[in-house]
């Protein structure tokens, strides 16, 4: 078959991060605005666009599939994406599926997505108290998050927490987060907020460097260097404490750009070759023009030469104007 996608600086593409909807049910403040215009319904690649193009992907040496939105799981239908992309889980061509979920939706799916192979998921939940949960997803029900997580594990799942730290806001939660995470068997990864779509003043203010974070939880808890690794960004702790894992997400303090895997694709098939740069391709349109994926291997082929090395995150304190236009929720982080 057509050659693995390796990009002028010797990176491997391994890791495709699909974005199946730009629609969420929550709003959280540092992925979206309050009032958002989603994408008209006809703009969207069909399920069975989105498994070719992901296939062609495989094809192309990609080992892990993540499932992104918006919310993923808001998307109608969506488990027969899942059930069509199992396929490359049985062949052996994928080593991985997985999602990343705000986790409402989780009771309704979880067990049909372990049918379909997948076996990690990673669930976007920044405190355990209800009042900030409110706060930063603007409506979101945490017992609702909650419940879903429990279905998760129920139903086999390993569950990862992601929480994005915000100063003023969970900053002095994050300890007892991740108290409850490895008591009930999680992973934990913190991140760095990451200026994306309009940022006002309040998401400025609520940038807040890891290694403070890290020093805090240091008081606390003993903290042990690890080599553990996901494919993902988070660099791994191991806390004596509790026994369980801590992962670190520093795109601003500490740039993982030079071991980058990956690539991310919108829900209208149009492939960012980096999170923190506007640069895109419209796959979409290659798609439409030939049944035949000879142009759609080309296209990849032409996108993944111009994958940039790195992001360019700054916050510039006098404009405010974010490093990149488009909101988080577009390619799902
Ligand atoms: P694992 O497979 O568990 O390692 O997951 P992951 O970290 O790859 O994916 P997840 O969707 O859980 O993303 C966690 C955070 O990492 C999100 O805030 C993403 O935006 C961020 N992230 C993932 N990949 C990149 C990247 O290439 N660059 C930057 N700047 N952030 C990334
Ligand atoms: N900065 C960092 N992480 C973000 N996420 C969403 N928006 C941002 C941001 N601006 C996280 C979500 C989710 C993951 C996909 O990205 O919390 O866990
Ligand atoms: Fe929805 Fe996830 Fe964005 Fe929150 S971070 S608004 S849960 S897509």
């Amino acid at each position: 078959g057509p050659p693995a996608l390796v990009d002028p600086f010797g990176r491997a593409i391994t890791y495709l991060r699909v974005s199946v909807t730009d629609r969420c049910d929550l709003r959280c403040v540092y992925c979206m605005s309050e009032h958002m215009t989603f994408l008209p319904r006809a703009d969207l690649l069909s399920l069975e666009e989105l498994d070719r193009l992901c296939s062609a992907f495989v094809a192309r040496g990609t080992r892990k599939l993540r499932i992104t939105g918006g919310e993923p799981l808001v998307r109608r239908g969506i488990m027969t994406l899942f059930r069509a992309l199992s396929r490359h889980l049985v062949t052996g061509a994928l080593d991985e599926m997985t999602v990343t979920t705000n986790g409402s939706q989780l009771e309704k799916y979880a067990a049909e997505l372990a049918a379909c192979g997948v076996r990690r998921i990673n669930v976007s939940l920044d405190t355990l108290d209800p009042k900030t949960f409110r706060d930063i997803t603007r409506w979101g029900d945490l017992a609702q998050v909650k419940a879903g997580i429990a279905a998760a594990q129920r139903a086999g799942l390993k569950v990862k927490i992601n929480a994005v730290a915000l100063k003023g806001v969970n900053e002095h939660a994050l300890a007892d987060l991740m108290v409850w995470a490895h008591g009930e068997g999680m992973d934990l990864t913190i991140i760095e907020v990451m200026p994306l779509g309009e940022i006002g003043e309040d998401r400025l203010d609520q940038y807040l460097p890891l290694s403070t974070v890290r020093a805090r939880l240091a008081e606390r808890f003993t903290l042990t260097e690890t080599d553990y690794r996901t494919g993902g960004p988070a660099r791994y702790v191991r806390v004596a404490e509790t026994g369980g894992r801590l992962g670190f997400i520093t795109p601003l303090t500490h740039n993982f750009c030079e071991s980058c895997n990956r690539v991310r694709l919108t829900c209208t098939g149009t492939l960012f070759m980096c999170l923190g740069q506007e640069d895109a391709a419209d796959l979409r349109a290659v798609l439409r023009a030939s049944p035949d994926d000879a142009q759609l291997h080309a296209a990849l082929d032409e996108a993944i030469r111009r994958k940039p090395k790195g992001h360019d995150f700054v916050i510039d304190r006098t404009t405010k104007r974010p490093a990149v236009a488009r909101h988080m929720s577009v390619t799902g982080g």
